[in-house]
């Protein structure tokens, strides 16, 4: 109490300032504990009646977020001593619903999806039980035969920045399951990789992810370091992680291998005693700092107007397992969460889960699945490069047809928006052949923080689908949906219309 006292008398604004920062931290850590209070006395009352399920299909997203959220729920209710079955999908239709009644178990659990379908998943799944673990935006609030539906936004949190469907199964672990501190560190590891996966701890972790690496961090799971924000530090030799980098773009050194490598050479030696390329993990902290104040250097000499915009992301907390061996893929988070997508999204699902509940018999299929995953997204970034963006008031659309997978296209938007080969003040739709029906397109829609501060809301968009014969859904960020191609024009005509109402006041 002194302290504040001296304060007060010492410099009345210090003073204001460190009241508000005081407060603000007051009612945030005040805000997670309602909200922790919450979740445990949803997950209380319905335990008996979701204890007595003892048969359980889990059904998740095929993305990293999908992959550790379904991997958790399998976890956990197996240790709880129901048995599990598991199912992933690309999106939560009427056909993979139906797919998910014909499993007949006693509790169909929903992760990182349903929460946007829930009278869907009810009128098909008419007898079964059914719970949802989701942090995408609801379509509504309750049904009567959903045991339970945790839902990230209904509990007063931003699924799109502050929980990913992995969080929201952990938490939920943590109510359901009788204390055991092996089996939630164990959890707490995948829910991580789950939140890097939805790309939500790349502007630095906020709200309940925060709290979750808190604890995390606490017992010794995770270890968080600021760096540079490039991919493959562990495995990577430097010469690939720089050539390779795209987020941000390095002047003069991405896609440039002899630049790289003669960039490289004019700082440090790259070879270690073997005579092999060392690789980030390798450099000594002064070798590191060399290379680091020498892409500073880079940035500002080349500044076309965003030098600072890069520099600010070329830096950022990086997290580490702490239980992983140095220099694989799984150490660095950001890695382990990309072998997730490759496996996700080049059909490999079955894999992804493997790998996170500890098979990792696998694994020369995972290193061959990451390189072709790299491969394929460079080979769309060129295509992206050299097309043709159709422009409309409000959005840019992208159409690759049969030229992009359609599980990869919205990554592969996301990363032109991001290396600024689209135009980032509006956002993106990219448009993709269905592979499942022909008569159908699937659209990824991305844009950025700064449009959502400008009234950005993609999921709203995305949900005119329906009026269109189509489905949709997803974050105001990142949103993505299915539409008749016959509708296509109709379609993008409504949604530059509603973006441009949404953006207008911004
Ligand atoms: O279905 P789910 O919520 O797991 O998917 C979220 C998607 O949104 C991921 O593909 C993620 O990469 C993307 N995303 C993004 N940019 C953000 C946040 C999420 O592209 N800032
Ligand atoms: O497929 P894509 O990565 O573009 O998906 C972005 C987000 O939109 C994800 O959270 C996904 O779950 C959601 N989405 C959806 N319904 C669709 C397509 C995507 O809810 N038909
Ligand atoms: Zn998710």
């Amino acid at each position: 109490m002194v302290y504040w006292v001296d304060i007060i008398l010492l410099q009345t604004e210090s003073f204001t300032i460190a009241i508000f920062i005081y407060l603000t931290y007051i009612s945030f850590t005040m805000g997670q504990e309602k909200i922790l209070k919450n979740i445990e006395n949803m997950t209380i009352s319905a335990k008996e009646k979701i204890s007595q399920c003892k048969n359980i299909l889990i059904v998740g997203h095929l993305d990293a977020d999908g992959i550790s959220s379904t991997s958790i729920a399998k976890k956990m209710f197996e240790h709880a001593g129901h048995n599990t079955d598991y199912l992933i999908v690309k999106q939560l239709d009427s056909i993979t619903i139906k797919k998910a009644e014909e499993y007949k178990k006693d509790l169909t659990v929903f992760v990182d999806l349903g929460s946007g379908q829930l009278d869907k998943i009810s009128n098909y799944i008419e007898d079964n039980k059914i719970m949802v673990l989701d942090h995408h935006q609801p379509s509504k609030k309750e049904h009567p035969n959903i045991l339970l539906h945790l839902n990230a936004h209904l509990l007063g949190m931003d699924g799109s920045r502050e929980i990913s469907g992995s969080g929201m199964c952990y938490l939920f672990s943590r109510y359901y399951l009788e204390k055991d501190e092996k089996l939630q560190k164990e959890l707490e590891k995948i829910a991580i990789i789950g939140m890097m996966g939805d790309m939500q701890l790349r502007d630095g972790a906020v709200g309940m992810n925060k709290q979750i690496l808190e604890w995390a961090k606490d017992n010794n799971v995770v270890a968080i370091k600021k760096d540079i924000c490039y991919f493959g530090k562990q495995t990577r030799p430097i010469f690939k992680l720089l050539e390779y980098a795209t987020d941000p773009i390095i002047p003069t050194i991405s896609f440039n291998h002899e630049n790289t490598k003669a960039f490289i050479c004019s700082y440090i030696n790259p070879r270690d005693n073997d005579n092999f390329w060392k690789r980030w993990i390798d450099l000594k902290n002064e070798e590191a700092q060399k290379i680091t104040g020498g892409l500073i250097k880079l940035f500002l000499e080349n500044n076309n107007g965003n030098a600072n915009f890069a520099l600010k992301q070329l830096f950022c907390d990086t997290y580490q397992f702490l239980d992983e061996a140095k220099g694989t893929e799984f150490r660095d988070v950001m890695e382990f969460s990309t072998v997730l997508n490759a496996c996700g999204r080049h059909d490999k699902w079955k894999d992804g889960v493997e790998l996170i509940i500890g098979n990792r018999d696998n694994l020369p299929t995972i290193t061959t699945l990451l390189e072709n995953h790299r491969r394929c997204l460079a080979n769309s970034i060129d295509i992206i490069k050299k097309a043709k963006i159709k422009r409309m008031n409000n959005i840019q659309v992208f159409f690759a047809g049969d030229t992009i997978k359609s599980t990869i296209i919205g990554t592969v938007a996301g990363m032109a928006l991001g290396a600024r080969i689209l135009d980032r003040s509006i956002p993106v739709l990219a448009v993709s052949n269905d592979p499942e029906d022909s008569s159908f397109s699937k659209i990824s829609g991305r844009g950025t923080k700064k449009m959502i501060f400008r009234g950005l809301r993609l999921n709203d968009a995305m949900n005119l689908s329906e009026k269109f014969g189509g489905e949709g859904g997803g974050h105001d960020i990142a949103a993505g949906c299915r539409i008749p191609n016959e509708k296509m024009d109709e379609f993008l005509e409504a949604v530059d219309k509603g973006i441009g109402e949404q953006m207008k006041n911004g």
